[in-house]
Order: structure tokens, then C-alpha cells, then sequence
């Protein structure tokens, strides 16, 4: 039986990335910049994009929406404009870590549920169900299922997440359901499309941004910290880089390529918003 891991890997990226935008970009949210209205594509505008991005989505919300909730809420600062626009929001975040920064900024104003959205469970129908960024992390059946189940009838659900365009998977860039899934298994489902808005081109200079991040601060330290270790504890290092070869070797290929750019993320993704109503 493999060792039980008590701290998933991707909500410590998560958790990283929070602490990195809201000290060098005062930004605490956890979602692609919206770069709309010639917005120029540099890291200064980010916290701005991401703002956009925010707005963009409650623009959205239809005026009979009173309730929501919003499953992985990340820090919770989408939540915690939606508190202070005067909706009521119950939280749904499985990590430990994010799900302690959620409580803290929102305090006793929302209920946070710390668990997946697959084993959350409840009596109570909410207006609108809200998936921003966190669809592609839940298989997409308890989504749809959960739509029905958790919301009113007549209710709705908002959807803002990118998706693989890339049946033969060529692409080094992570995360996504499949496209062509997405919209095979929709079709099973009775429920109304009201908007659909392919946001891409909009979003992918957050992936040049993210990119240029890496390239030149990230790798340099990175050499530079295995350079370090090399000369002062060779022993350590020849053990780590036998024991983990593979892997350290699969990391810097996916992250130190250069290869996750906007220009491939608007090849092999696609970036939609969604509302649907039931
Ligand atoms: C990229 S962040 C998006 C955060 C936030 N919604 C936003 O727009 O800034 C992804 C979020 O999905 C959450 N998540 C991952 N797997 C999940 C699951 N199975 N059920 C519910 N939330 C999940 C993560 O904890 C995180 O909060």
C-alpha cells in the first residue's frame, strides 16, 4: 500500500501560489487574469486582470440570485466580495490550508464546508451553484448531478474554466477536462445554456505572465539552490538526484521548457464562461 499523503500536492500549489501574488502583486485571488479592453499583458496588470475577471463573473449573476454556493472558493475573496455585495455564501473547500485562509477572511459571514464537492452534502437548495476555476478539478457527472440536487428549480449555474482542446493530449500545459467530453455528456443533461462566452484570447496572457515568471526567476533559483547543494553536500545531491531522476527531470520539462505559453494555451485550451439554468 502506497505512504497515505495528508497534504495534496496541488492545494500546496495553490496555497504557494496565494502567499506569491498577494506579496508581490497584492492580489489574494486564485484565478487567470481577464485581460479585456487592451489591457496590456505585463505583471504589473495582473492583480487587475484578475479583478476583471472577478467583475466579469458578477456582472453575470442574474438578478433573482440571491443565495450561492460557491465550491472551491480557493481564499475565499470571491466569496467575500459576494458577502459585501449582500449575498448570502455557504464555501465548499477541500484543503486544509486554503480552507483555514478561507475561515479567516471570511469569518462567521459564510459556512465553510471543508471537503470535496463529491462528499459534500445537504438539504438546503441554493439560488446559484459556482464553479470558477474549480470545475476541472471534479469529475464533471457530480457537477451536473449536484446542479440538480443543490439548487432550486429554476436556479442556476455559473462555470468559468478552461478545457483541453487537445483530444491527443500534445500539449504540456496541464488541467482541463477534455472539450469534447464536456460537451458529450452537457447533452445528456436537460438543463437551459442561457450564456456561453469563449474568454481564451483573454486569458491566456496570464500563462505568458506566469511563464516569464518562471523563466527568469524561478529556474535561475532554481539552478542556483541545486548548484549550492552540489557544493556543499554532494553526497545528499547525488543521492537526490539518483532517487528522483525521473522525476526532477518530468518537472523541469513541464515547468523550464518555456513551453507553457499563451500562444500554445490558445492552441491546446479553451476558456469558457457558462450559465445554465435548471
Ligand atoms: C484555481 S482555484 C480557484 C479558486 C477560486 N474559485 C477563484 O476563482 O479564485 C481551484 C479551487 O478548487 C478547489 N478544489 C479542488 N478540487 C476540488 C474538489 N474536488 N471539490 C471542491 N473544490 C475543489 C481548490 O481547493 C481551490 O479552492
Amino acid at each position: 500500500m502506497g505512504k497515505v499523503q495528508k497534504i495534496d500536492s496541488k492545494e500546496a500549489g495553490l496555497e504557494i501560489g496565494l502567499y506569491f501574488f498577494k506579496y508581490f502583486l497584492k492580489s489574494e485571488y486564485l484565478h487567470y487574469g481577464y485581460f479585456n479592453n487592451g489591457l496590456p499583458t505585463d505583471i504589473q496588470n495582473l492583480a487587475k486582470a484578475q479583478q476583471n475577471y472577478a467583475d466579469f463573473l458578477i456582472s453575470q449573476i442574474p438578478s433573482d440570485v440571491k443565495s450561492i454556493l460557491d465550491v472551491g472558493c480557493g481564499s475565499g475573496k470571491f466569496a467575500q466580495q459576494l458577502l459585501d455585495k449582500g449575498y448570502e455564501v455557504e464555501c465548499v473547500s477541500p484543503g486544509t490550508l486554503l480552507t483555514q485562509y478561507v475561515k479567516n477572511l471570511v469569518g462567521n459571514r459564510s459556512e465553510v464546508h471543508n471537503c470535496k464537492f463529491e462528499d459534500y452534502n445537504s438539504n438546503k437548495k441554493f439560488d446559484m451553484i459556482l464553479f470558477s476555476e474549480s470545475f476541472q478539478y471534479i469529475p464533471m457527472k457530480d457537477t451536473l448531478d449536484g446542479f440538480q440536487k443543490f439548487v432550486r428549480k429554476g436556479g442556476y449555474m455559473m462555470v468559468c474554466d478552461f478545457f483541453k482542446n487537445d483530444p491527443d493530449n500534445k500539449s504540456l500545459l496541464g488541467g482541463g477536462h477534455q472539450y469534447k467530453e464536456w460537451t458529450d455528456i452537457l447533452a445528456k443533461y436537460p438543463y437551459k445554456m442561457l450564456a456561453d462566452k469563449d474568454i481564451t484570447k483573454e486569458t491566456a496572457p496570464t500563462i505568458d505572465l506566469v511563464n516569464g515568471m518562471t523563466q527568469e526567476v524561478i529556474f535561475p533559483l532554481w539552478k542556483t539552490l541545486f548548484a549550492l547543494g552540489e557544493d556543499r553536500f554532494p553526497l545528499v545531491m547525488k543521492f537526490i538526484k539518483w532517487k528522483y531522476q525521473a522525476k526532477i527531470e518530468k518537472m523541469e520539462r513541464k515547468h523550464f521548457t518555456g513551453s507553457r505559453t499563451g500562444e500554445n494555451f490558445i492552441n491546446y485550451k479553451k476558456y469558457m464562461f457558462y450559465l445554465f439554468q435548471n
